[in-house]
Formats: C-alpha cells, structure tokens, sequence
C-alpha cells in the first residue's frame, strides 16, 4: 500500500477539462470523506455534491478565489451543534481526505477556502439555504485536471523537533 505517491500527486489544479463525475467516482470520494477520523466519532457533517451548471456558478461566487473552470464541486458542510468543538476538525480532515482520494483517482481538486473568512460561509449558507447550526466549512472543486502541477509543500527540516 503506497501512500505517499498519492500525497505527492495531490496540487491544487485550477484548470479542468470537461467532465462530471460518475456517481461511481462520487461513491468513492464520499466513502473517503466519511473514513476521516472524526472527535468522539460523531462525524458532524454532511457533503453537497454539485453537477448542476445554474448551482455550479452560484457555489463557486461563495469564494473570491473560486472562480475556475471546475466542472464540479463538492462542499463540505459541518454541524455546529452536533459537535460544537470539533466540527471544523473534523471537516478539515474529511476534505482532505477527498482532496487525497480525488489524486489516487486522477482527478484534480482545489480546496477553496469558505470557513472562517468573513462572509463566504455566510454566502453558500445562503446558496445553500443551510440550517441554522449548520456552517459551510469548504468549497472542493474537483475535475478532470487540464494542468500539470506537483504540490507546492515541501519538507523543511527546521519545522521537526524530535525529542
Ligand atoms: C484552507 C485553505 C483555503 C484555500 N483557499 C483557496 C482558494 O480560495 N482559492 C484557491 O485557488 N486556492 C485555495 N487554497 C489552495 C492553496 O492556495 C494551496 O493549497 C497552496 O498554495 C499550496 O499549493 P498546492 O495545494 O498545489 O500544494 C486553499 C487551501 C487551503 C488549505
């Protein structure tokens, strides 16, 4: 099992070629996406899978910096009451889990970030029409990648202390 090929192949692609996902290649990205650890294992979230065109544009306004030729867009939605301390943990693991699982596919992605910046996750909360305790935690938008790119990270020793 060879993870770190995945790891290394994950950038964030911001431009796509056409093409919505299957609902095969979505079963798999919200299988990864609920495999996540999660606090207590209450798992407060729940995904938006977009397709649709007329929704696609109105998600992708949520974020200044969204506005990609992504054919389509996952955001991942947390609930705020179900685990006030720990939610946004647990959607930050459950989209990078897609975001790894998406690169293991192929598929390029861009996490585009909604919480906590002032006013996108009021915006898709209201594109959304989401509940009260509910938080729109980040904006995935994932397709076939038009772009070749290697992730940005790169390891520095200076960040390790090991005692
Ligand atoms: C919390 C968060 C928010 C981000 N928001 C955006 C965004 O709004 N638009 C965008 O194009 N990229 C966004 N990114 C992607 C980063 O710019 C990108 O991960 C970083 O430059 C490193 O590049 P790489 O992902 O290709 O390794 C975001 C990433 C994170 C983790």
């Amino acid at each position: 099992m060879e993870l770190l090929p995945a790891i290394q192949k994950r950038a964030s692609i911001r431009k796509y070629k056409e093409g919505k996902l299957s609902d095969e290649q979505i079963r798999l990205l919200m299988e990864a996406a609920m495999k996540a650890p999660s606090g207590m294992n209450i798992r407060p979230y729940r995904f938006v899978v977009v397709r649709d065109e007329e929704m696609l544009k109105k998600v992708k306004t949520a974020s200044k910096y969204a506005g990609y030729n992504a054919p389509n867009a996952i955001v991942v939605i947390g609930n705020t009451k179900a685990s006030p301390f720990m939610w946004g943990n647990d959607c930050g693991a459950a989209t990078e889990n897609i975001l790894l699982q998406a690169a293991h596919m192929g598929l390029g992605t861009v996490w585009c970030g909604l919480y906590p910046i002032p006013g996108n996750g009021e915006a898709m909360k209201k594109i959304l029409s989401l509940k009260e305790e509910e938080e729109a935690y980040s904006l995935i938008l994932i397709g076939i990648p038009a772009e070749e790119k290697n992730s940005r990270g790169t390891y520095e020793e200076g960040k390790v202390t090991i005692i």
